[in-house]
């Protein structure tokens, strides 16, 4: 019997979240440590004899000890909706019986994109098993992950799904007919740590609430994003030449924007108090705020103080990743 595997990435984003959703660029970049997986192995037919094919497919959630049959998903599961969506594209009647096994150690809520990278390891996987290859590139991963994504979080930009599915860092601008997507150079790498507030936020709640807040004084809030756009052209620019002060100098200036959004939070705030104290070249919210992660750009000989600080200011976990390594 054989089992296919895949996996994505987490990931952060390092300038623009909230004002991309409104076109505006921004900038992100894979958290390889924490990673969705997704294994797809063919099942005891013999066993479902008589079933539907959607029983044939049993899907495990190992982080949640759950376990269902595709006939019993939920109308809003993500991946009965993501199993359903490549089924339909590739136009296939049915589906073999299998077995699917979802775990991941990016934690959800969090603002490190743990359903982009959970539904882009799944659309992986199946698409190799089911030897579907013209659906396993990046770009079709991306794709379908993006539409998985709309059933949830109602207006994504589409970074989220970009970041995790090529797995690079990118400059990426929502954008008709076709979504900019830009890797970049690094000069130097970029050292962050990222810390866990512990509060759980939906993204779609945040970002349905920056919609409310846009909509009722649309002047401010569009020259609001205008100028996270700038920061981020700014940003790519002091990324490509190395200027690693500059690179948290605008962190810090992003992070002035999401306050005037109100995304920051008092959790977020402490945390990012506590780094830029502790030595910090820059530091702000990541995602969609209210809770979740926040980023801290170091250097590495301010790696051991500004992670004590984090956790003595009650960061959850503390995590390195070296952005351009
Ligand atoms: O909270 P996350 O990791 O899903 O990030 C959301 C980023 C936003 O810009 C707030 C929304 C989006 O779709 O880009």
């Amino acid at each position: 019997m054989t089992t296919t595997e895949a996996s994505a990435p987490g990931k952060i984003i390092l300038f623009g979240e909230h004002a991309v959703v409104y076109g505006q660029p921004a900038i992100a970049a894979p958290v390889s440590q924490v990673r969705a997986r997704a294994w797809v192995a063919d099942a005891d037919a013999a066993a479902s004899a008589g079933a539907d094919a959607d029983s044939a497919v049993c899907i495990h959630l190992t982080n949640l000890d759950y376990h269902y049959t595709l006939s019993e998903a939920p109308a809003d599961d993500p991946f009965a909706a993501a199993i359903r969506l490549l089924q339909q594209e590739a136009r296939l009647e049915s589906l073999p019986s299998l077995s699917i096994t979802i775990h991941s150690d990016i934690p959800i809520a969090s603002g490190l994109g743990s359903g982009a990278a959970t539904a882009a390891a799944l659309l992986r996987a199946l698409a190799l098993h089911l030897g579907l290859s013209d659906f396993a590139g990046d770009a079709q991963v991306s794709r379908l992950a993006f539409a998985v994504e709309q059933l949830h979080h109602g207006t994504p930009s589409g970074i989220d799904n970009t970041v995790v599915a090529y797995e690079k860092p990118v400059y990426f601008v929502r954008q008709q007919p076709e979504n900019r997507i830009e890797p970049f150079t690094i000069a130097r790498s970029l050292s962050l740590l990222i810390a866990d507030t512990g509060v759980s936020s939906s993204t779609k709640t945040v970002v349905g609430d920056v919609r409310r807040q846009w909509q009722a004084e649309p002047a401010r809030f569009d020259a609001l994003f205008a100028r996270c756009g700038q920061i981020a052209d700014q940003a790519r620019q002091a990324i490509e030449a190395g200027d690693i002060a500059q690179v948290g100098a605008l962190m810090n200036q992003n992070q002035e924007l999401l306050r005037q959004m109100t995304v920051s939070s008092p959790a977020l705030e402490r945390l990012i108090a506590a780094a830029l104290s502790a030595g910090a070249i820059g530091a702000k919210l990541s995602g969609a705020g209210r809770g979740g992660n926040m980023i801290a750009l170091i250097n590495e000989v301010a790696a051991p103080p500004v992670r004590a600080a984090l956790l003595s200011a009650g960061a959850r976990a503390v995590l390195a990743s070296i952005i351009g390594a």
